[in-house]
């Protein structure tokens, strides 16, 4: 069986884990159904039979494979549990899509949004980890930057078999971001790499988020202060739960989220100049596909 089989999609094409729950159930089957392969997030506390409704919501929109993040920052054995439970107690798919996170290699450029820690970038680094992994037949995932055919067809060259997509995600119909962080996505197009949000949460955990205007006039927060001393700005219900919102918390805006949408994280990576419109998820997959058939036909067919 090949790299695609063990996988059990049929693209190479990624959605990661958005957290908290911007890659939900709508999100994770668009992309299945396209062709890809979704994760969705499970939450950063114990709730596992939140977690087993999520999966089963995902089975009742698609049938093909999918895969649950989880940050193992956060209490998570009961979650991960429930995740193999449903692995082990009924459809097949599921277990594909748990074993998926095992059985390939995400390389991650420091282009990617969210929370980054290595510094090296996509093009140097994927060709040396292609090269160590040798002929192993272990597949190996290209993340970071990547939104559009280019970027697929440049990873394949550098020796992935798949590329991972988050942004471009986030920017979907169907994605759980709230309408404010998905025009910004849209309108913006810098980022910045920082640790100003989530210190207290999630100490030396660094991400890519976008450059808005709140990020230009607070990026240099004192290294003392965290989201602890500042006022709550808003209120969103994650995964179930109400939360308070604070200033400077890492948690991006849902579709739920109400109060100072502007001022909270919205995680970007560096490729979010390349995204021009808030697009269905399955025409993200199509386009990628057929777009990458198109440009081997049109620059390397000759070769
Ligand atoms: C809003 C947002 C939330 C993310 N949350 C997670 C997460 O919870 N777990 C994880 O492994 N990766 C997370 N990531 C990283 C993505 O899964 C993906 O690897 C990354 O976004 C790829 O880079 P790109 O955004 O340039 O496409 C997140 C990214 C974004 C933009």
């Amino acid at each position: 069986m090949g790299w695609r089989g063990i996988l059990g999609f049929e693209y190479g094409i990624v959605q990661g884990p958005l957290g908290p729950d911007i890659s939900g159930p709508d999100l994770v089957a668009a992309v299945a159904n396209a062709g890809g392969l979704g994760f969705l997030r499970a939450p950063d506390w114990e709730s596992p039979d939140y977690l087993r409704e999520l999966i089963q919501k995902t089975r009742n929109l698609t049938d093909k494979p999918f895969g649950v993040g989880v940050v193992l920052a956060f209490p998570h054995e009961e979650n991960i549990k429930a995740v193999l439970e449903e692995k082990v107690g009924s459809l097949e798919e599921a277990k594909k899509a748990v074993n998926a996170g095992v059985d390939a290699i995400i390389v991650q450029g420091r282009e990617a949004g969210g929370h980054v820690i290595g510094q090296d970038g996509l093009i140097s680094l994927l060709p040396r980890v292609v090269d160590l992994i040798g002929d192993q037949d272990i597949p190996v995932i290209a993340s970071g930057g990547i939104v559009d055919a280019r970027g697929y067809v440049a990873a394949l060259a550098l020796g992935a078999q798949g590329i991972c997509l988050g942004t471009r995600f986030v920017a979907t119909v169907e994605s759980y971001a709230h309408p404010t962080y998905k025009r910004k996505l849209i309108q913006l197009d810098k980022t910045g790499y920082t640790d100003i949000f989530g210190r207290a949460r999630w100490p030396g955990a660094p991400q890519r988020v976008l450059q808005t205007p709140f990020f230009s006039d607070h990026k240099s927060l004192p290294f003392n202060m965290n989201e602890l001393d500042k006022p709550v700005i808003g209120r969103s219900t994650i995964h179930g739960m109400e939360k308070e919102i604070r200033q400077f918390a890492g948690t991006v805006p849902n579709a739920t989220t109400t109060g100072d949408i502007e001022s909270m994280a919205m995680y970007a990576g560096q490729g979010v100049g390349l995204i021009k419109e808030i697009l269905p998820a399955g025409e993200v997959v199509e386009r990628l596909v057929e777009g990458a058939q198109h440009l081997i036909r049109q620059k390397f067919g000759g070769i």
